[in-house]
């Protein structure tokens, strides 16, 4: 298969292809691709050998802890190398609990909108004896950090809530949550999976003790990423073995990804101030093309949001079935997260939003990339206007309003196989 920018298998030759996934993951770059292959080859020694193989290895891995954490501000000696986000969110979430359950600490605070890596984690600590308070949001996805204030307790062992939203790009008030929290002695750990590289992170600045990024959000490679860990703040390992990543992480290192890893943060850090500005530009375009559609709204905050999210409700049309068509036009998005997506429960986030049922079914996301131009924009905008349109017609919940008088309702487009999301479990599956 044909790996260039924009191929995909099933494309007719003259079809545009328009990437709007990038919340779901990212291209890794060439300059990623070319690190990485010679720690493959050649320099494939591993960073705990004391010949020459190894200091390479170990050079390049100490190179990349660098580079990470000048992306966040931090010391390189505070960032441990995971397998990836959700690795990091469990290490951080679970380590602390541990770590403080021996002074009586059994108490969490999280808010019901974060990523399943840290929803999922929280609920293993409640069948652990762990108590957790599940913070609400206000309609635009923000966090209140008096909400924060009020709920911590003296036996509250971590507060985490995530930086920005991977569905909705609400970015949450971290840094006035970090102080109510540093103020109360309380560790604060937040997820910046979707905001690492994308918006400055200073964690001195903004008052977080823990910090999880992950590489394939940042045009690295999937399956590496890390947890910043503020020196002084416990934590009890989750791995046991060797003496890796200063025994907090035992296992040899992933040093390809590692390499990867820090070759992304490198340039994302770099970059930082232009992308974002030209990802905001494009996303304002888009906002705006879209909610000159009839009946369709943005999910999210319009402005403290993410530079490469948008996400918008068309009311009376299923989010699934304009993807479905989109990907028929060449257009790539999402009706949430990638983990979510294929599975028919309304999102978690849009529900805590206080949207309704048919709303957050109505919800799609598209997220930029580095790789988009602004004739994307124009070219999902040109098609989606009679998608909208057409699904408007065919829907029965629009029924009475927009379909022509005496037209039957079409039969739903069938779905292609295999469209579910591999991740869906018949558990989630409905009954
Ligand atoms: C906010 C957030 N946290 C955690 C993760 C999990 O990261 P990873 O895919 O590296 O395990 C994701 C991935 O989508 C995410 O968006």
């Amino acid at each position: 298969m044909n790996l260039d920018q924009g191929q995909h298998k099933d494309t007719g030759p003259s079809l545009r292809r328009v990437y709007l996934d990038h919340a779901a993951t990212t291209r890794v770059r060439p300059e990623v691709v070319t690190a990485m292959v010679n720690f493959m080859g050649e320099d494939f020694g591993n960073p705990s050998s004391i010949h020459g193989w190894g200091r390479v290895a170990r050079e390049a891995m100490e190179q990349s802890r660098a580079n990470v954490a000048r992306l966040i501000g931090a010391r390189a000696t505070e960032i441990i190398f995971t397998s990836g986000g959700t690795e990091a969110d469990n290490l951080a979430i679970i380590g602390v609990a541990m770590a403080s359950r021996g002074k009586g600490k059994r108490h969490l605070i999280t808010s019901q909108i974060e990523h399943h890596a840290v929803l999922h984690t929280c609920e293993y600590l409640e069948e652990h004896g762990f108590e957790v308070t599940y913070l609400p949001v206000d309609a635009d996805g923000l966090v209140d950090p008096q909400d924060v204030a009020a709920a911590i307790r003296p036996d509250t062992a971590l507060v985490t809530i995530m930086h920005g939203n991977n569905e909705v790009g609400t970015l949450e008030p971290v840094e006035d949550i970090g102080l109510v929290c540093r103020e109360r002695g309380v560790p604060f750990h937040t997820d910046a999976v979707q905001s690492a590289g994308k918006v400055p992170i200073d964690v001195n600045a903004m008052n977080i003790d823990l910090l999880t990024l992950s590489a394939h959000k940042m045009y690295g490679p999937k399956g590496v990423g890390a947890l910043y860990l503020r020196r002084g703040t416990r934590l009890e390992p989750l791995q046991h073995g060797g003496s890796h990543e200063r025994k907090m992480r035992a296992g040899t290192e992933n040093v390809p990804g590692i390499v990867g890893l820090g070759v992304a943060a490198g340039l994302a850090y770099d970059e930082l101030a232009e992308t974002s500005k030209t990802l905001a530009a494009m996303r304002d375009r888009l906002i705006e093309g879209l909610l000159a559609l009839p009946n369709t709204k943005l999910n999210g905050h319009r402005t403290r949001r993410l530079p490469h999210n948008v996400n918008v409700s068309f009311r009376d049309i299923e989010g699934e079935s304009v993807l479905l068509a989109l990907d028929m036009n060449g257009i790539a998005a999402s009706t949430g997260s990638a983990c979510t997506s294929g599975s028919l429960s309304p999102s978690h986030v849009l529900m805590a939003m206080g949207n309704t049922h048919q709303d957050a079914q109505g919800s799609i996301r598209m997220t930029l990339g580095r790789d988009n131009q602004p004739e994307d924009v124009d070219y999902v905008l040109e098609r989606m206007v009679p998608i909208v349109e057409r699904l408007r017609l065919m829907s029965p919940l629009a029924e009475g309003t927009l379909r022509p008088r005496g037209e039957e309702t079409p039969e739903p487009a069938a779905q292609p196989e295999g469209s579910q999301c591999a991740c869906e479990t018949e558990e989630e599956a409905p009954k």
